[in-house]
């Protein structure tokens, strides 16, 4: 039997969501299934407010009647739930392969609680295999573009559909390609505060949990013991 992983991820991680809190909902393929099951759960009586984190997952959620907060409308965030591209066992993920990193991380540094959920192939010894987004503005992109190769990190201009990828922030977006056990934490330390860069997509021991769609038919709940 073919299981759906990232559905039983997305609908055990709805789970978490109570009664009054405010919730961060994450983008992507696996948050889909999260938001359609937090979509029912609203039909069927629950009260919360959400912030959406990419006008893809605002629309999903507005047709689903999920009561919507924009981002000056709050101070926290009870509980976000989202999806990763790749995570080791230390909690360190890469995430923005959607291209929604920039407000995915700012909705899970506000949170009290975030849960990553994903299928179990994006469980992996060492990240990077995967490539790393990072958003980066328009203006002076192809000097930003060379600032990362000058330090070997094969940076690739997003392309969608033949055109410039361009994020819900008006940005573009540079893959990098790093290779797995490249030097996280100093990555992590050339990106933050470069020129032309918003923001990357290095979450770093961000989540409290993660829920692993498995295709044994099993859901695993891992606990991050440092939260
Ligand atoms: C969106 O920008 C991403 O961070 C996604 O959360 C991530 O790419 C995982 O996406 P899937 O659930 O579609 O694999």
């Amino acid at each position: 039997m073919q299981v759906d992983m990232k559905k039983m991820a997305g609908e055990r991680a709805a789970q978490y969501v109570k009664d009054g809190m405010i919730v961060g909902l994450g983008t992507g393929s696996t948050a889909y299934h999260m938001v359609n099951a937090v979509g029912q759960m609203v039909k069927n009586g629950l009260s919360i407010r959400a912030i959406p984190t990419s006008s893809a997952t605002e629309a999903q959620a507005r047709e689903l009647g999920i009561p919507l907060l924009t981002i000056d409308e709050l101070d926290h965030v009870d509980l976000a739930i989202d999806g990763v591209d790749e995570i080791d066992p230390q909690f360190n993920a890469i995430k923005g392969g959607g291209g929604a990193l920039y407000r995915e991380k700012v909705v899970a540094s506000l949170a009290k609680e975030v849960i990553w959920i994903m299928d179990e192939s994006k469980l992996v010894d060492k990240i990077g295999a995967f490539h790393l987004p990072v958003e980066i503005a328009q203006y002076g992109a192809k000097q930003a573009m060379a600032r990362m190769a000058a330090f070997g990190w094969n940076p690739v201009l997003r392309i969608k559909n033949g055109e410039t990828f361009v994020t819900d922030n008006g940005n573009f977006i540079a893959d990098l390609h790093l290779g797995a056990g490249f030097n996280i934490e100093q990555v992590y330390g050339r990106l933050s505060g470069m020129l032309g860069v918003l923001e990357h997509g290095l979450f770093l021991n961000m989540c409290n949990r993660m829920i692993v769609g498995c295709a044994s038919g099993e859901v695993r709940i891992i606990e991050n013991p440092s939260k």
